[in-house]
């Protein structure tokens, strides 16, 4: 049987995961994007962003002409193939409550190439929408655009994504679950078709629902697990204040729990990135205007508001209060490790803070420190190195979990700091080896 051709609408981690994976299984993808500098750069077989598992497999897909990426031209994308997957991003307004204007934008355009088309298309809404989007905004804009009725006209599905950065390429190619939500049975089959093509024999298990229940399935997987890491941070702020205990220990055995599993209660400085806190409050948002209170995450907002000032709070306390001229050394700048995205990233409120005290500060990280640069611009110094970000510093926060940072011994932070002071702000060091030879501190470690 004939492949389908496939267009993205947006090539952010999403997009650009989706249509390298469609492509990389040998199916013809175009996608469009409204950047031109980000469709140009694909084109040329180069990511936009740090994914590992991305570039080998982008350029082999440009260069054998399966994925190409128009400027802004959703409308011809969607023209020539026959299944569009919408992937645009869904940010945040000031009061919290989802932006739902890519969305529209993007629905608009589909709309208007349905509208010319005769052959059936399924529109496959993967942004995280909140509940009733698929439903009531972007299916009257199709109808409205396309003059066609949905069911008879086009097909329609809500197909959330899951993919984590930093593994984005390896999720997307192995999904845990397959959630379908569909407008009616046609639209899903054809997905769920579509999939059990790409996956073979992996086929993961996967859930039909309607359009609302799969929008919400994704809010209540990502706040889920938020509330995880505030749950872990908080017994890891209670931990600080009884002498002997250790947070570490106690996740560790009470994830030993079946009922409960070891994942999710890492303590540490608190969840950034662009989807964990720009999901709960669209979630609280979304359920305030529907009269309903989600005061649990509220509360699992304001923990982890305050969580990385921790270190800031650890940093005066072991250099006696004043921070102003202390050189501050900052291992970490991306929102977690294996990616260059520092979108909500737990260093931002930290080093404003330092800053703010009057401390200099270095930092360094693998591959986050271009993005960094447009952040703080000179307001703080960037190292090539973690050693040359330790030389001459009298405090180091360990803010993000690389692997090149596990590495590090407690001689090379006693060698090159003007004060070997260590706090472990993500639990990767030992305490015991590290307490005995320089002054350490970790989230979540009674004294
Ligand atoms: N990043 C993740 O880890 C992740 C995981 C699961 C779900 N999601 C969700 O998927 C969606 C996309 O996330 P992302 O991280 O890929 O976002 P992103 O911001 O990295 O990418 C979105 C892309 O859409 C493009 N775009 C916006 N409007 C457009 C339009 N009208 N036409 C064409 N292109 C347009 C932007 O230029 C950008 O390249 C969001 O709803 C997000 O919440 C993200």
């Amino acid at each position: 049987m004939k492949k389908p051709k496939i267009s993205v609408i947006g090539v952010g981690y999403v997009g650009l995961c989706t249509a390298v994976g469609f492509a990389s299984k040998g199916y013809t993808v175009i996608a469009s994007d409204n950047v031109a500098e980000k469709a140009t750069k694909i084109n040329k077989g180069i990511p936009i962003f740090h994914e590992p598992g991305l570039q080998n497999l982008l350029e082999e897909a440009v260069e054998n002409g399966r994925l190409k990426c128009l400027i802004n031209q959703t409308e011809k994308a969607v023209f020539d193939t026959d299944l569009t997957f919408v992937a645009v991003g869904t940010p945040s307004n000031s009061d919290g409550s989802i932006n739902l204007q890519f969305t529209e934008l993007a629905a608009h355009d589909v709309g208007k190439a349905l509208n010319k088309k005769d052959a059936y298309h399924v529109v496959v809404i993967k942004s995280t929408v909140v509940p009733g989007t698929t439903q009531d905004i972007v299916k009257p804009i199709l109808e409205k655009e396309s003059k066609k009725k949905c069911g008879s006209g086009f097909g329609l599905c809500m197909n959330p994504e899951f993919l984590r950065q930093g593994s984005a390429f390896e999720d997307t190619m192995h999904a845990d679950r397959l959630v379908i939500g569909e407008y009616d049975k046609k639209s899903g089959d054809a997905l769920e078709s579509l999939y059990e093509e790409f996956y073979g024999k992996n086929m993961p298990p996967t859930v039909h629902t309607s359009l609302s229940t799969a929008e919400l399935i994704k809010y209540a997987s990502n706040s889920l697990l938020a509330t995880k890491i505030s749950f872990i941070n908080m017994i890891a702020n209670l931990c600080e204040k009884l002498p002997g205990a250790d947070v570490k220990v106690v996740a560790n055995a009470v994830g030993l729990d079946k009922r409960i599993g070891p994942l999710f209660l890492n303590a540490g400085l608190g969840y950034g990135g662009s989807c964990f806190p720009k999901d709960v409050k669209a979630l609280i948002a979304c359920s305030k205007n529907l009269g309903y209170r989600l005061s649990l995450l509220e509360e699992v907002e304001s923990v982890n508001e305050v969580q990385p000032l921790r270190a800031v709070e650890f940093c005066k306390e072991l250099l006696g209060n004043n921070l102003t001229g202390k050189h501050v050394a900052i291992l970490g700048l991306a929102f977690k490790a294996n990616t260059d995205d520092m979108r909500e990233a737990r260093v931002i409120p930290i080093i404003n803070q330092l800053i703010k005290e009057g401390a200099n500060v270095t930092a360094y990280d693998p591959v986050a420190t271009p993005t960094a640069k447009t952040i703080f611009q000179n307001k703080i110094q960037y190292a090539n190195s973690a050693i040359a970000c330790l030389k001459n510093a009298d405090c180091c926060i360990l803010v993000t979990e690389w692997e090149e940072f596990k590495k590090l011994t407690p001689a090379d932070f006693t060698k090159n700091m003007k004060q070997p002071i260590l706090i472990d702000g993500r639990r990767i060091y030992n305490p015991e080896t590290f307490s005995k030879k320089l002054k350490f501190t970790a989230i979540g470690l009674g004294k």
